[in-house]
């Protein structure tokens, strides 16, 4: 089963937990990467869905593909599982937030004291639940693609996650080098895969970058799925 015959899911952006009615938690993930890829996807496979979180709203407007926003992780999650099926590939660019508050605050919170403290509480790992449903024979021949951002220790937090998440496939992005932190038009990404195969690339736009990751997954599909 080639990439053409099969359903692409791709997520992007950050996601968004609340505190109370006025303020959330998130972080600096701009989608560009998600985009870049639904994009290439667009080109490659039967059908692209891109599942983002709050981005702006001009990187998605006139898209040829279904584009899914959401909120929280929890969301995320949700629509992730609700756009799966047999032979998917499950692309997560996105930057899912992965603490909530503890308990939200339906009224805004005043500032009493000096200082706040609040507890957290983990969001799921969304490509630890995929994991587990395909452990659970629950989705058969779901290839999944993780990103690692990361600032050190580069190739063995990657390589944990891969492990971990038991991912078919990771891109490494060393976030504190310039041209690929957040919110930047490029990208210098490093390719994991399963088989403890290793692809350096070089830096280069986002949508190039999404270009060689589609040609890795399109290489290695037969290898993994019948
Ligand atoms: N991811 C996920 N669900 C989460 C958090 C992350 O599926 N709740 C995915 C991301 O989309 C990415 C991969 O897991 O593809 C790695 O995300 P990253 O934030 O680098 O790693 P974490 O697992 O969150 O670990 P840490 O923050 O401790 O580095």
């Amino acid at each position: 089963m080639r990439l053409r015959e099969r359903k692409i899911v791709v997520t992007g952006g950050p996601t968004r937990e609340w505190l109370d009615p006025v303020r959330f938690i998130s972080n600096p993930s701009s989608g560009k990467m998600g985009v870049a890829l639904a994009d290439e996807s667009l080109r490659r496979a039967r059908e692209t869905v891109f599942i983002h979180g709050p981005i702006d709203a001009s990187l998605v407007s006139n898209k040829k593909y279904r584009v899914v926003p959401v909120e929280t992780t929890e969301d995320m999650l949700k629509a992730v599982k609700s756009e799966i099926e047999e032979g998917a590939v499950v692309v997560m660019a996105a930057a899912p937030a992965d603490f909530t508050p503890a308990e939200k605050s339906a009224q805004k919170i005043k500032k009493t004291g000096m200082r706040i403290s609040i507890e957290f509480a983990r969001t799921p790992d969304i490509l630890k639940e995929l994991s587990g449903m395909r452990h659970d024979g629950l989705i058969r021949n779901l290839f999944t693609v993780g990103f690692a951002a990361e600032t050190d220790n580069l190739d063995s937090y990657a390589l944990g996650k891969l492990a971990d998440k038991n991912l078919d496939m990771i891109c490494l992005n060393d976030v504190s080098r310039r041209g690929a932190g957040f919110g930047a038009d490029t990208n210098i990404i490093t390719i994991f895969m399963k088989d403890g195969s290793r692809l350096e690339l070089p830096m280069m736009s986002k949508r190039d970058a999404a270009a060689r990751i589609f040609d890795e997954i399109e290489n290695r599909l037969p290898r993994y799925l019948a």
